[in-house]
């Protein structure tokens, strides 16, 4: 065995979080699957939760169920707001899709800013993000300013400060971006934002469950997030909305769903919201991923955010060493920070052939990866099924698949 080879299997015996594969399902994938920030693996708890939920719950209580289906888009937002997002009870919910949650979200915070008619993003932020401001500035005639930040690296306040007047009403930045990894600083863009008196929405789809978060203390007035990457909720899972406290009973959301509405029962005939982050609800969640999701949390709540992003940092910085062995002299380029605390939990290559690169990865060695346009290779350990090994040698089959 080579001296890497021994390496990775000291790295992986010394893994405190090595257990932690045993509670996934058995990988029937034949493939080495470093793609957990797209969509992250089936755990056994999942799968139990929402087998249990398809045969105990719609199978036997049928409409009953409603008794109890009701509090878990609540129970789960509290249990994400505890262990993953830095925040104090009754500020997080999960409904709708990160997309359509943005939406709400970005209404709303205009909603306590009305006057102002600028919206404010970031030229390199995810398509969803930049796709739904477009239309709310189309269909609100506001003005939508992109800021041209350095694609592979974090946005900074000083980025945003030449855009910043006192007409923008709400400034949207994904924490860690899609592309790059790279990690944001949302408490100093935070500060920034609120010295004009505009509002900050922060997309976690690429941090949460892979960075520690702190919404209450870094004061970010609204968030969303996708639960479906590093959550393991499964494809669809229901997405997550974190609206604070304080803003909560002056803002409108603009959806207004018979889930939001007061004494839903009653079928009065008009809305009037009920208190709390429960006007952020529109109409019927969807109990049996909520049940996936509720079982698939178990197990990033056991492992525990602090020790998910140790590991993290080490496979990455890992991935980077190893980057500039045999990769760098390929002619790739590392696309993300070189600095573990400016990265969040993947990393990218860059390199011309990139997507080729990727589907030669797939077919000829089985590790399966990301490409990203415009040129990047995009490799997401998720550290609580990826071992060592597996970064080792899908960086090996990287330069393998580049040689040839
Ligand atoms: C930053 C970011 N926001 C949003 C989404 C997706 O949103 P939705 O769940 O609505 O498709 C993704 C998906 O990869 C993402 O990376």
């Amino acid at each position: 065995m080579s001296g890497m080879g021994s390496k990775m299997l000291e790295l992986d015996d010394e893994d405190e979080l090595k257990d932690f594969r045993a509670c996934f399902v058995d990988d029937r994938s034949g493939v080495n699957y470093l793609d957990g920030n797209s969509l992250g693996r089936l755990s056994r708890a999942a799968r139990d939760s929402i087998m249990t939920a398809i045969d105990q719950e719609w199978g036997v209580e049928l409409i009953r169920g409603w008794e109890h289906w009701g509090e878990l888009s609540f129970a789960i937002g509290d249990t994400l707001a505890a262990e993953l997002l830095g925040a104090a009870s009754g500020q997080v919910v999960v409904a709708d899709s990160t997309s359509v949650n943005l939406y709400k979200v970005i209404m709303a915070a205009h909603s306590l800013v009305p006057d102002r008619r600028v919206l404010l993003a970031d030229l390199n932020d995810f398509p969803t993000d930049r796709y739904i401001l477009e239309g709310i500035a189309k269909a609100n005639r506001m003005e939508l300013r992109f800021i041209a930040t350095a694609m592979d690296e974090p946005v900074v306040a000083d980025d945003f400060a030449p855009y910043l007047d006192d007409d923008v009403a709400v400034v949207v930045l994904s924490q860690v971006n899609y592309r790059s990894g790279a990690l944001n600083d949302l408490a100093q863009i935070a500060y920034t934002v609120h010295s004009v008196g505009a509002m900050l929405v922060g997309d976690l789809s690429h941090s949460v469950g892979a960075v520690p978060i702190a919404l209450d203390d870094d004061d970010i007035d609204f968030a969303v997030g996708c639960t479906y990457k590093y959550l393991n909720g499964g494809p669809g899972s229901p997405a997550f909305l974190y609206a604070r406290r304080r803003l909560q009973a002056e803002l409108t959301q603009p959806i207004w769903g018979w889930f939001s509405a007061r004494d839903q029962f009653t079928m009065a005939p008009g809305y009037e919201p009920v208190a709390g982050i429960g006007r952020f609800l529109v109409g019927t969640p969807p109990v049996l991923q909520l049940r996936a999701l509720e079982g698939a949390l178990t197990v990033v709540c056991e492992a525990g955010i602090e020790r998910l992003r140790a590991k993290s940092l080490r496979q990455t910085e890992l991935a980077i060493e190893l980057f500039e062995q045999v990769l760098a002299p390929h002619g790739f380029r590392l696309a993300s920070p070189r600095l573990g605390p400016e990265r969040g939990g993947h990393v990218s290559f860059e390199h011309p052939h990139a997507q080729e690169l990727t589907s030669i990865l797939l077919r000829d060695h089985r590790v399966l990866v990301d490409y990203r346009a415009p040129n990047r290779v995009r490799f997401a350990p998720s550290p609580l099924y990826t071992s060592f090994a597996q970064v080792y040698e899908g960086i090996m089959a990287l330069a393998k698949a580049v040689e040839s």
